[in-house]
């Protein structure tokens, strides 16, 4: 299927599979994929190199300042760099994760990545992920996508996930701390995570990943008015004497 350039929001819960089908969709249909959370993952981990977050998450206001040159870009891929520095892996550590909430809470730190995220898809045809982009960010995407899932079922895809990196969780621990995220993430000031009234609610708790993809192509056709060329019908020209 043909799709025009247009920019599609995807929001959502924590652990409700948004980056996969975010990137599926990239993949599928040829569009720019952005993860907006790694931005605020690559802020987490300058803050913290910098001496500009104390372990109980104070906030240097210098950090506004540093921001002005910070150089958070991707490459290859969906790679973060920080200027000549791949640190992707660095941004997906435990002690990142346990401060991007915070870091994620003040008001510059968003304008920062909204800024940078706007240049990064000045040329369109993008898919972006995130927990404001349909409201925020992006309040005219042509596709916002809202994704949710049953907390037990999301709990238990981290839980997974977790285990197959060799960690030991608890099932309880995992869901408590998706719970409290949820939380933080819906209850801050400066935008917090909530449905656009214009976006449409994907529920994948009992979907797989090809319904997902079948699920928003048919958003797409429906949107744009988009068919599939008309299959042949056998017999249909092939006899013009038939019989009326
Ligand atoms: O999607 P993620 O777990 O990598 O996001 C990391 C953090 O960044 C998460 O706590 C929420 C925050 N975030 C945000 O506030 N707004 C976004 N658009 C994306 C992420």
């Amino acid at each position: 299927m043909q799709i025009p350039d247009i920019t599609i929001a995807v929001d959502g819960y924590s652990s409700t599979g948004k980056s996969t089908f975010a990137r599926l969709i990239a993949e599928k249909f040829g569009f720019l994929y952005l993860d907006s959370g790694a931005m605020y993952r690559g802020v987490t981990l300058y803050a913290q190199e910098n001496g500009l977050i104390s372990p109980d998450n104070v906030i240097d206001p210098a950090l506004e300042k540093a921001l002005e040159t910070l150089d958070l870009h991707f490459g290859q891929g969906t790679v973060l760099y920080m200027g000549e520095r791949n640190i992707e892996k660095l941004i997906r550590t435990m002690e990142v994760s346990a401060q991007v909430s915070p870091i994620a809470t003040v008001p510059y730190v968003r304008q920062y990545v909204d800024r940078r995220l706007h240049e990064f898809s000045a040329a369109g045809r993008v898919v972006m992920d995130g927990r404001d982009i349909g409201t925020t960010v992006f309040p005219n995407a042509e596709i916002k996508v809202f994704m949710t899932a049953r907390p037990e079922v999301r709990a238990q895809r981290r839980f997974d996930e977790l285990a197959a990196k060799g960690q030991n969780p608890v099932f309880e621990e995992v869901l408590k701390n998706l719970e409290e995220r949820d939380y933080i993430d819906s209850h801050r000031e400066a935008s917090p995570l909530r449905r656009a009234a214009d976006s449409f609610e994907l529920n994948n708790s009992d979907m797989g990943l090809t319904e997902e993809i079948a699920w928003v192509e048919g958003l797409i056709r429906g949107k744009f008015g988009l068919l599939d060329a008309p299959e042949e019908i056998p017999g249909i020209g092939a006899d013009k004497t038939g019989t009326v």
